[in-house]
């Protein structure tokens, strides 16, 4: 698979998500605002690769500021931090990454063009520990699959929603490459269509089999034994709950009623364990995302508003296990071992 984003030559590319399936173009961008407006609009999404943009955003920041004296300097990148933090609100990594970036900025003594080179290093290094962190996880989530199994998948926690590899779809990857048989549900995922888009655009380009049902259909396939195991990403896990793309929460119910296992597969990025659901912000996206398929064409009559939650709340109780680059646990275990 294609990374979905990349530094080089002091840009950055990516491949634009909201043209996929039909057209696969790279974005070049060569200053951090394009990079948070790309967050925002999600040419990026998905939480570990908004946390990697957000890292390169932060160098390309550094870039633009690096000739301004120290006390500027700083002031300038806290401006960019912050207008990159205000891009989407949900996704733990987000803010870890450019906190990580920011305490680099904030600490080390030297003059700006020395903590850019410093910035610049540590975007790349997230980029690559992203990839061994998805590797890893897929380690630890192939030994809970079973040959010929079906597994089923919310939105796209795949390749395009980190830099490479992918989170959810890790597991999936890792197992065939272990030789067994998986086969992939992908629910469609409204209003943004992440499934029925992305994760059938990259396991077909990778030709791993996938198919694609209505958000409406999973329950029924469980209830007719056509689903083994289910396993979804998450863009933040608080001390009580799995946060996910919105329509997590009804496969997890499906899922338990039918005694299927409900797998979250999750970096370490993205466990903000000191907090509970009342922390985080859900964020509510442009209601016309659901009155309008994919922009264009209108579903719903003209002056009815409508709800665009984009994120809903899995209680742990209804989590079988979290597979972290660390291993698999369940919720009380994950607690013990990260808090
Ligand atoms: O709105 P999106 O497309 O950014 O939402 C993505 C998801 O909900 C993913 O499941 C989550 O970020 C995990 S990605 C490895």
């Amino acid at each position: 698979m294609l990374p979905s984003i990349e530094w080089k030559n002091s840009k950055v590319y990516m491949i634009d998500q909201t043209l996929l399936p039909f057209e696969l173009k790279h974005l070049e961008l060569d200053n951090f605002r394009d990079v948070a407006t790309s967050i925002k609009v999600m040419n990026i999404r998905g939480a570990p690769a908004i946390g990697v943009a957000a890292a390169m955003g932060m160098a390309l920041a550094s870039i633009e500021y690096k000739e301004l004296p120290k006390e500027k300097f700083l002031e300038k990148m806290e401006e960019a931090a912050n207008i990159i933090k205000s891009t989407r609100p949900t996704a733990s990594n987000l803010f870890w990454a450019v906190n990580r970036i920011w305490n680099i900025v904030s600490t080390y003594p030297d003059h700006p063009t020395i903590i850019s080179d410093l910035v610049i290093e540590e975007a790349k290094l997230m980029a690559q520990e992203d990839i061994n962190v998805n590797k890893n996880i897929g380690k630890h989530g192939a030994s809970l699959l079973s040959n010929d199994d079906v597994v089923l998948t919310h939105c796209n926690a795949g390749s395009l929603a980190t830099v490479q590899y992918g989170t959810a779809l890790a597991p999936v990857r890792a197992a065939i490459e272990e030789g067994k048989q998986i086969k992939v549900i992908a629910d469609e995922t409204r209003p943004r269509l992440q499934g029925a888009r992305l994760t059938a655009y990259e396991l077909q380009y990778d030709k791993i089999p996938v198919k694609v049902i209505s958000d409406t259909s999973s329950g029924l396939l469980m209830y007719l034994g056509l689903i083994n195991k289910v396993i979804v990403g998450t863009d933040r896990v608080t001390s009580d709950a799995v946060f996910n793309k919105i329509g997590t929460y009804l496969v997890a119910l499906a899922a338990k009623e039918n005694n299927i296992p409900f797998y979250v597969a999750a970096p370490t990025s993205t466990l903000s364990l000191n907090e509970n659901v009342r922390d985080v912000t859900i964020e509510q996206r442009d209601s016309r995302e659901v009155s309008h398929v994919l922009g264009k064409l209108q579903i719903v009559p003209d002056g009815v508003d409508c709800l665009n939650y984009a994120f809903d709340i899995t209680p742990f109780k209804l989590v079988t296990g979290i597979i972290t680059e660390d291993g698999v646990f369940n919720p009380k275990e994950l607690i013990k071992r990260y808090k």
